[in-house]
């Protein structure tokens, strides 16, 4: 993938950093940088930074950085071409697009086209004599007509090959209803519809377009969930069921259950903000998906073990996100035969009724609350020893809460449950929250002075395998970033020079934007970094250069990198040393 350079180059000048960023951050001038609160990481003083002149963001809190197409990336979730598109219509321009990309757009579309298609094809059958018996299951569920149409709700036909005929009488091949997942190969040859005989609830993205499909069995048979596989226009982990409808809602909140007829019931109650993750955990994709539409969850998983599990996931990964979360607890119900057992959301409406959903929903608890309920759950608060356990388990938590007023409101609480004086429950809170912020301020204290262990690299091309000489080539790149104007007609470097393959190729494509009269500059690099690389290059270039002795400087930096480089071709005697010390503490192993 790859577009016209002279788009990019419009594109980056119409695209100022300051604006696009601006409508995401508010941001404040201090010198000739702006500064505001990041959007990557949750944080209370601004460490996120914006440069007009360098045309990137740099943020000292999280280290993620890069011109203002990572920043859409980043922000938007976005891959680079499509954050190339996002810009661009920011922008008013239109983008150029390859023979290649405009072949798999039209294949994306052909799959949206069929998937759409197929779901009319069930939507169709529900309201014929084939679909009687997935109007009766319907109906003993008591999801309603307007129901059904307002989730775009099908039936699978009882045969093999229904959807198959019908979709390859419209035009559509095989391999386009295997890549959408909607036959299956019988691996002699042949193919079958996979969805027979059940209720079909296609998947609709925010856009609107079916991306997937869910389905349930009529009877008790298994499995009694069948969802689409992975396909080109659907990755699970990005899209939640329900989410189509719920994001129109009126309602300030969005609550998140397990299941797609929980959601089907919800709606059907006046509870229009209820989404499902079909059956997985949580993602970060979905938070970020859900953040576009409120700033508030409800977490109303099962009260089961795994419902509990799931809510605990959930709240981690919520944890220090811009989200206020709470937790809604569904009542485990007690049975004829005096068992008590668990509900559902589609349980619970159906037996309590949606005036009782609205009051535990008015009434559900945040995060703080649902984990100390949990923590309660595991002691005996009659035994002393439990009480004492009991107590630290709580400190620990309250002593995450940075609020002082919340902390002495749940350590109140805590301690009247545990029959404790409210005075030493707060003791022993402030006494953790003293330790934990202690246990902070080290880490932080020893990520600042060993830069090397801040944050050990994944990604291969981001290690340095000579610091020295590394060094002296991130000045080289600064010093091209500030001013081409010291720097001699031919490439003083060459890529090969470079010990880190990275800022070797840094330098080689802003030696080209250079020689091409664009101009070395950062951004315009987003295509061919990844978001890591681009960090740590960001990271790189927007520490402090001085160009006063620039000339100098450059040649400095020179000596050092061909130093360097004619030391390296020769054996390094330390490592040798280690090398030898290492076989001979293995062979003294071997001879014990
Ligand atoms: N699920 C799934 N595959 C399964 C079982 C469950 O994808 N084999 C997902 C479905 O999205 C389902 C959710 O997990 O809605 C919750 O499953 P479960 O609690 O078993 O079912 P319910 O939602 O209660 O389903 P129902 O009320 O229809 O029995
Ligand atoms: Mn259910």
């Amino acid at each position: 993938m790859a577009f016209p350079q002279s788009f990019l180059d419009e594109l980056l000048a119409r695209s100022d950093i300051v604006d696009v960023v601006g409508s995401y951050v508010s941001l404040t001038r201090k010198g000739s940088n702006l500064f505001g609160l990041c959007p990557f990481h949750s944080e209370k003083t601004g460490s996120f930074s914006v440069s007009p002149d360098k045309q990137i963001y740099y943020c000292f809190g999280c280290k993620k950085g890069g011109g203002v197409v990572n920043f859409i990336m980043e922000e938007e979730n976005l891959s680079f071409p499509d954050a190339v598109r996002f810009l661009a219509k920011r922008a008013g321009l239109e983008v150029p697009e390859e023979e290649g990309d405009r072949e798999a757009g039209r294949r994306r579309q052909r799959l949206l086209d069929l998937n759409r298609d197929a779901a009319r094809f069930y939507y169709r059958l529900l309201q014929q004599p084939e679909g009687q018996a997935v109007r009766d299951y319907l109906d003993r569920r008591k999801i309603r007509r307007a129901t059904t149409v307002n989730f775009g709700m099908g039936a699978s036909p009882d045969a093999w090959d229904a959807l198959l005929n019908a979709m390859t009488a419209q035009g559509y091949t095989k391999a386009e209803l295997l890549t959408a997942g909607l036959i299956v190969d019988n691996k002699r040859g042949g193919f079958y519809d996979k969805f027979r005989n059940r209720l079909m609830l296609p998947v609709i993205d925010t856009r609107g377009d079916v991306v997937a499909f869910g389905s349930r069995v009529l009877d008790k048979s298994e499995p009694k969930y069948m969802n689409s596989s992975e396909t080109p226009v659907y990755s699970k982990r990005r899209v939640l069921y329900g989410l189509n409808l719920a994001k129109k809602s009126k309602r300030p909140n969005i609550i998140l259950c397990e299941g797609n007829l929980d959601i089907v019931t919800l709606h059907q109650a006046g509870f229009d903000n209820a989404v499902a993750s079909m059956g997985t955990a949580l993602t970060a994709e979905q938070i970020r998906l859900l953040s576009r539409f409120t700033k508030e969850l409800v977490l109303c998983y099962d009260n089961d073990n795994a419902g509990k599990i799931a809510t605990e996931r959930a709240l981690q990964l919520l944890n220090g996100s811009e989200f206020s979360v709470k937790v809604l607890q569904l009542p485990r119900r007690r049975t004829e035969d005096g068992e008590l057992v668990k509900q559902d959301a589609d349980d619970f409406i159906k037996n309590q009724g949606p005036a009782a959903f609205e009051r535990l929903l008015s009434g559900s608890e945040n995060g703080v609350e649902f984990r100390m309920a949990q923590i309660a759950g595991k002691y005996d608060l009659e035994n002393d020893e439990a009480r004492v356990a009991y107590s630290g388990e709580i400190s620990q938590l309250l002593a995450t809460l940075p609020n002082e007023v919340e902390r002495e409101i749940y350590a109140t609480r805590a301690a009247n449950a545990a029959r404790i004086t409210p005075e030493a429950m707060k003791i022993d809170v402030e006494r953790a929250r003293k330790q934990r912020l202690r246990k902070e301020n080290r880490a932080e204290l020893r990520k600042n002075l060993n830069p090397a262990a801040q944050s050990q690299p994944k990604e291969r091309s981001l290690r340095y395998d000579n610091l020295r000489s590394a060094r002296a080539e991130e000045g080289v790149l600064r010093l091209l970033l500030l001013d081409e104007g010291l720097f001699p007609p031919q490439p003083p470097l060459k890529e090969e020079d470079f010990s880190s393959p990275l800022l070797g190729r840094v330098f080689t494509l802003l030696w080209q934007a250079k020689e091409e009269g664009r101009g070395a500059a950062l951004p315009a690099l987003a295509g061919e970094l990844t978001p890591e690389e681009m960090n740590h290059v960001t990271a790189v270039c927007q520490r402090p250069e001085s160009v006063r002795n620039g000339r100098q400087a450059l040649a400095d930096y020179i000596r050092v990198i061909q130093a360097e480089k004619r030391s390296g071709s020769q054996e390094d005697p330390l490592l040798a040393a280690a090398e030898k010390y290492k076989d001979k503490k293995g062979e003294k192993r071997n001879v014990k």
